[in-house]
């Protein structure tokens, strides 16, 4: 008999045919978001799951899943998984680095060029009728080229953000735990600096820490006091890194430029006062959103949970302990 699994959240159809010739598959493809209670009933029978990062995979769903082997989710980040309540109970847990880096990376650089060039406030003005004519001082926004971009968090995403600069003629400064070696610093032409200088220089700032409790407003009002007035700030990591009432207060009275927000505390709710905002560029958690990487997406995520349930080392294994 075929492994009975889940898949969380609608998928390509491709995806859930190769699954089917592996497992016993429980679809949703009405895409309901299950929530707790509705994780812990699909997930009862089932040996395994292919999961989003809006699915609350906490420590209750997980012991409410006795014959649970692997949790494999669609997405790099795994926030939304109790790690070590999986590795207490023997449940492999499995993400999906790599396959979007450019395409999160890329949206970076719309949100970036677009809160520079003012283009939501832009548009919305030109639609509303309001352009009466060409103006020479009229809808200045601020240059990219040879500006400094800064990056918190230089994984794999900042780097592929940093490397998009090298067009731009831009400066790249950042700042990580462990810094790059110097052959990946030299490639990106990017210079670790510590945090309060990455701060106080960055014209442009980028965030790309993964969520934890350990970096929770990780940008908040002291932090933000420290930007350039003539700043943006651009977050495509995780709601929650930043303090979203701080951001909007400093937004609000022009001691920051601009933003470009593509993930909320507390979403898919936000805070409302960003609408209100004439200097933001906001987008609903679509860093990785082009139909090639979803797709690779999906499908790593399907090529963890076929190596698990068949006995092999699935590739992108998160808590090789319970593999040993
Ligand atoms: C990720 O891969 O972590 C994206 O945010 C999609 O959830």
């Amino acid at each position: 008999m075929k492994p009975r699994i889940l898949v969380a959240r609608e998928v390509f159809p491709e995806v859930l045919e190769r699954l089917r010739r592996h497992f016993e598959v429980d679809d949703n493809q009405g895409d309901t978001v299950l929530g707790i209670e509705g994780l812990k009933a699909r997930l009862a029978d089932k040996a395994g799951a292919l999961t989003a990062a809006t699915d609350p995979l906490m420590a209750e769903v997980i012991s409410a899943a006795p014959g649970l082997k692997a949790l494999c989710n669609f997405a790099v980040g795994y926030n939304n998984i109790d790690l070590a309540a999986c590795t207490r109970a023997g449940v492999m847990a499995t993400n999906t680095p790599g396959v979007l880096d450019d395409t999160t990376a890329d949206l970076a650089w719309a949100l970036l060029m677009a809160t520079a060039r003012r283009l939501p406030a832009a548009e919305r003005w030109l639609r509303n009728g309001e352009w009466k004519g060409w103006q020479f001082i009229q809808w200045l926004g601020s240059d990219i080229h040879h500006a400094t971009l800064g990056i918190l968090g230089m994984g794999r995403i900042g780097q592929t953000v940093a490397r998009r600069a090298l067009g731009f003629d831009m400066k790249v400064i950042y700042h990580n735990r462990t810094p790059l070696a110097a052959e990946q610093e030299a490639a990106i032409r990017a210079t670790w600096v510590d945090k309060e200088s990455l701060l106080r220089e960055s014209d442009f700032l980028v965030l790309l820490l993964p969520y934890s409790p350990a970096t929770h407003h990780t940008i908040g009002a002291a932090e933000l006091a420290l930007m350039k007035p003539t700043a943006h700030l651009i977050n495509v990591a995780r709601g929650g890194i930043v303090d979203d009432e701080a951001l909007i207060s400093a937004l609000r009275q022009r001691r920051l430029s601009g933003a470009g927000i593509d993930v909320f505390e507390g979403e898919p709710k936000f805070n409302p006062g960003f609408l209100e905002l004439d200097n933001v560029a906001l987008s609903p958690h679509i860093g990785s959103s082009s139909r090639a990487t979803r797709m690779a997406m999906a499908m790593t995520a399907a090529d963890n949970l076929i190596a698990a349930l068949s006995g092999q080392r699935p590739p992108n294994l998160l808590n090789p302990e319970v593999w040993k």
